[in-house]
């Protein structure tokens, strides 16, 4: 079941870059970053506020459009050798060469050049959601809106929210939300990962998102679980993010079994790969070890991922 095509709905561009990545681009440009590894050269953090703390230490050395390029390939490549054929990427304007939004196009440029080669080269498509990131605040997500709405397309799909849950609220992120939709772009948010039940009822009420990321929370409230089965709200759930920050202890207390039993749709995803020691495959073994999954669950999870992404009809066909 792990060589079953993968669709990945979920994934940070930043986050999922390789540490030796970001430390080549801190050796090029004189910047000493030693303090975010730990000795096996991994990203080291303790908690998810420190967590925050490492991932924009590490963005602050992606500065010019051709450094998002490279990230780029490198992420795809690592994803096409995890049997992953569609993923969808969020990418943060706020860590586009510290928050040059002037040059978001070229930004956006340079990784739509290098998606389109991935597509052509390793037979993997990409789809960028753009998204604000809540602890800048909800003037900083109106300018992310407008970088959104002013590249909505067939590559730009979507709009998104993620950040520190335990900051602001969802209400004061509505403008930007709306924004986007009247943009012609699709919506998720970032909720119930930090946040319990309230906080996705919040992001469906006064962001209208169609997907959530993570919303495992949700478990908490039946209620809100009937609600989610009801609607058809898809969950981007990342089990291993969730065990590695430490929303629950271990992948046999991880809620994605007893929400999809409930009926809820629910997706894998990896987050940010390399700060949680992941991978789509891996993330596949441990559904399979630890809930026995079998081929016929994670087939029906590929088309309830296919189904939710955001791309055009026809590219959709094309993965279920
Ligand atoms: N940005 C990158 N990973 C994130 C996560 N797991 N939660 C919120 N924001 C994030
Ligand atoms: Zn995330």
């Amino acid at each position: 079941m792990n060589e079953l095509p993968k669709v990945e709905l979920h994934l940070h561009l930043e986050g999922a870059a390789p540490p030796a990545f970001i430390r080549g681009l801190a050796r090029e440009q004189g910047v000493d970053l030693s303090g975010i590894f730990d000795a096996q050269g991994n990203y080291a953090y303790r908690g998810f506020v420190d967590f925050l703390r490492v991932y924009e230490a590490a963005c602050t050395v992606l500065r010019t459009p051709r450094d998002f390029g490279r990230l780029t390939r490198a992420v795809l490549e690592q994803s096409a050798e995890n049997g992953v054929i569609h993923t969808e990427a969020f990418v943060s304007p706020d860590f586009c060469g510290g928050r040059d939004l002037g040059a978001w196009r070229e930004y956006l440029a340079a990784i739509r050049e290098a998606a389109e080669e991935a597509e052509r080269e390793l037979g993997i498509g990409l789809r960028v959601i753009v998204t604000c990131i809540r602890h800048f605040g909800p003037d900083a997500a109106r300018q992310t809106a407008r970088c959104a709405a002013e590249t909505a397309g067939d590559f730009v799909t979507g709009f998104g929210i993620g950040g520190d849950e335990g900051q602001g609220s969802k209400a004061d992120f509505a403008w930007s939300f709306d924004m986007a939709r009247e943009a012609g772009l699709r919506l998720t948010a970032h909720a119930g990962e930090w946040g319990g039940p309230d906080s996705v009822r919040d992001a469906l009420d006064h962001l209208r998102v169609e997907r959530i990321g993570h919303g495992v929370r949700a478990i908490e409230d039946p209620a809100l679980v009937d609600r989610l089965a009801e609607d058809g709200i898809v969950l981007e759930v990342c089990p291993g993010s969730n065990v590695a920050l430490g929303v629950y202890p271990s992948m046999r207390d991880h809620p994605i079994e007893r929400l999809r039993k409930a009926g809820v749709k629910v997706t894998v995803s990896t987050d940010d790969p390399p700060f949680f020691h992941t991978t789509m495959r891996q993330e596949y073994d441990a559904l399979h070890r630890t809930f026995d999954w079998d081929e016929g669950v994670f087939r029906d999870i590929a088309a309830t991922s296919a189904r939710a992404a955001f791309c055009d009809a026809a590219t959709r066909d094309t993965l279920l």
